[in-house]
């Protein structure tokens, strides 16, 4: 992997809605339901920091489909330097296989890729990503979308947020950093370990 692409990519356990301020964090991605309307864990977060401006704003949006984005200003945030929110809507996980065939409870063994939920997880991280393109954002922070109340199995996740998140940074220079905002030290190893196991995957191809 170039290694310019992976210090691109900053992996910190945090609270999304108050961004270490050396990061320069300018754009903050919202875990949203459709109603746009807030909710709890990162949702509510960030409607709590932005402020009720946010949800006035977000009343008159429409809703928003799930696997889709829309970007709204950061209110009470800005004093931050918060520029913009992207509030996504992640897919509820089931498991069921492309197949419509559903999986036992909780059984992810479908090959990454090939359920509904993960077609729908890796939209919300392109859909992001275009509108930090569209609005020119330098520094965007991502939550681990989908892996709280909507029970995406956690690792599964990771794998699909980091490839598309890196697959992107390699062909756009626009966000320059892309900040992973985790909430417990638990997830941040299973990012870790995605991140170390593709780095060693692509330096292994590099030298054969
Ligand atoms: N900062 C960073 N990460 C957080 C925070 C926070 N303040 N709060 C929770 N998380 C973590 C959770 O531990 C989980 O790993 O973010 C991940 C996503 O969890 P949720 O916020 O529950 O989001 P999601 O699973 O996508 O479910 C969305 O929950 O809050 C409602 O309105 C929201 O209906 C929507 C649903």
């Amino acid at each position: 992997m170039p290694q310019d692409v992976i210090e691109r990519i900053h992996l910190i356990v945090g609270d999304i809605s108050d961004p270490p301020a050396e990061l320069r964090v300018d754009c903050i991605v919202n875990a949203a339901n459709e109603s746009l309307l807030g909710g709890g864990g990162v949702d509510g977060a960030i409607h709590r920091a932005a402020g009720p401006r946010l949800l006035e704003h977000n009343r008159t949006l429409g809703g928003c489909p799930t696997g889709l984005a829309k970007i709204t200003p950061a209110f009470d945030l800005e004093s931050a330097g918060i520029r913009h929110l992207i509030h996504t809507v992640g897919p509820v996980w089931s498991g069921k296989r492309d197949t419509g065939v559903p999986g036992a409870p909780g059984d992810d063994s479908a090959s990454l890729g090939n359920t509904h939920e993960d077609v729908l997880l890796a939209s919300c991280y392109t859909q992001c990503l275009s509108l930090c393109v569209k609005h020119a954002v330098r520094c965007v922070a991502f939550p681990a979308i989908s892996t709280g109340v909507y029970r995406f199995p956690k690792q599964r996740a990771a794998k699909i947020a980091f490839g598309h998140i890196h697959g992107h940074l390699a062909r756009h220079d626009t966000p320059h950093r892309v900040v992973i905002c985790v909430y417990s030290e638990e997830d941040a190893r299973v990012y870790q370990d995605v991140i170390d196991t593709r780095a060693a995957w692509m330096l292994g191809r590099r030298r054969a």
